[in-house]
């Protein structure tokens, strides 16, 4: 091969380098839905993982939750029932919604 041919040769191998890296960093970026920050009146926001929730998405979609954010309420009192994030977060599955030094856990200040 002459020298230009080679040189052409490194520039696409480059070239197709970076667009390879480029679709694997867009498909790294979200697990899920990413995150979504809930900001109830009268606690701090809560912010869900999709990151560290890693289990399958028929565990909560769409049994749970369906697949769209802001679509379910959870007064004070839901806390304490099966209902929503409580399917898990009852002191069993997950840490409860109903004990004080888990509150921070989800409200952040
Ligand atoms: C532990 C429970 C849980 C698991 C597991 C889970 N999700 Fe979600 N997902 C949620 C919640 C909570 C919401 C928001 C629902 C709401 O606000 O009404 C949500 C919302 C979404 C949304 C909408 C986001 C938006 O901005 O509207 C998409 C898309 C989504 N999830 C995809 C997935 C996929 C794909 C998986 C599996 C890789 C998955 N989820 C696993 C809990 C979960
Ligand atoms: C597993 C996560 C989680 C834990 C733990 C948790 N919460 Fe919440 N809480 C939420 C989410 C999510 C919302 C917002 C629900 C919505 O937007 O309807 C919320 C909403 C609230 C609200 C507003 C209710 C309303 O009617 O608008 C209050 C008050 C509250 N939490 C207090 C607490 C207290 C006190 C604790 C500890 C005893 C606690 N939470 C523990 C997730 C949690
Ligand atoms: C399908 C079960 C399930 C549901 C539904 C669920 N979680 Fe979780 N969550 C878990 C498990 C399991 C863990 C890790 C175990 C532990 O820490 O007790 C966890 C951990 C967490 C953590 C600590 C990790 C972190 O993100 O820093 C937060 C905060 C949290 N969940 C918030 C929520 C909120 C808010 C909701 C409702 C929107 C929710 N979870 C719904 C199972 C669930």
């Amino acid at each position: 091969m002459k020298k230009g041919s080679w040189m052409y040769l490194i520039i696409v191998l480059a070239v197709l380098g970076l667009v390879g890296l480029n679709a694997s960093g867009v498909q790294a970026k979200k697990v899920g839905g990413g995150d979504i920050t809930y900001t109830p009146k009268g606690a701090g926001p809560v912010t869900f993982s999709h990151e560290a929730h890693k289990m399958k998405c028929n565990e909560c979609h769409t049994k749970i939750f369906k697949m769209k954010k802001g679509n379910f309420k959870m007064s004070k009192e839901d806390h304490g029932k099966e209902t929503a994030c409580g399917v898990c977060h009852n002191g069993k599955k997950a840490f409860a919604q109903t004990s004080e030094a888990d509150c921070a856990k989800c409200h952040k200040k």
